[in-house]
């Protein structure tokens, strides 16, 4: 439903201080809904299977669960959990998608990590769909790179086992909500 504030202006070049003001407000205090639309996205993984052996929420989840379990930071675990959010609008560009949802909310390297993770995924799939599985080579030498590859072969390309102790979203829930809930940038 689309909502409009009757004192606000019909055009921006008409706009005044104290409207701006009240849309500054409106704005900061609505920051909590990315975290639900967020969720809403990883939730609608999970009609979206595509011939895996698990739905890729569940995908989602074991990566987020495996990175959790080796120790990494909130952010990193929040990344994790979302690196395929992407493929909830296209499966195509899905790293972008998922990179730039996170874009605000983490740190540099976790952003680039999830931008390239198909590159450094395609080490193990990508000769058989005709690609260059060595895709990753092109970010030899990045400052990240190393958190890129650890991301991509002890997370991402081993979180397809039905049978592997994946936790629920819920339990990830306080986490993306507080990663969302506070942008490091506007
Ligand atoms: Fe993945």
């Amino acid at each position: 439903m689309t909502t409009t504030t009757p004192t606000s202006f019909r055009r921006m070049d008409e706009s005044t201080a104290e409207q701006w003001s009240v849309i500054a407000t409106e704005t900061l205090s609505h920051f909590d809904r990315t975290a639900d639309r967020v969720l809403m996205l990883l939730r609608s993984l999970a009609e979206i299977t595509d011939g895996f052996a698990v739905d890729q929420l569940t995908h989602c989840l074991q990566v987020a669960t495996r990175a959790e379990r080796a120790g990494a930071d909130d952010e990193i675990v929040v990344a994790a959990l979302c690196h395929d959010v992407g493929k909830a609008i296209s499966v195509p560009n899905h790293p972008a998608i998922a990179a730039e949802i996170l874009r605000s909310y983490v740190r540099d390297e976790v952003y680039w990590m999830i931008l390239v993770h198909q590159d450094f995924q395609g080490r193990h799939y990508y000769q058989y769909l005709g690609m260059d599985p060595n895709a990753r080579e092109k970010h030899r030498g990045h400052e990240s790179f190393a958190l890129a590859e650890k991301f991509a072969d002890e997370w991402d390309q081993a979180a397809f086992d039905p049978d592997y102790d994946t936790l629920p979203l819920e339990h990830f829930e306080p986490k993306v909500r507080a990663l969302f809930g506070s942008p490091k940038r506007l």
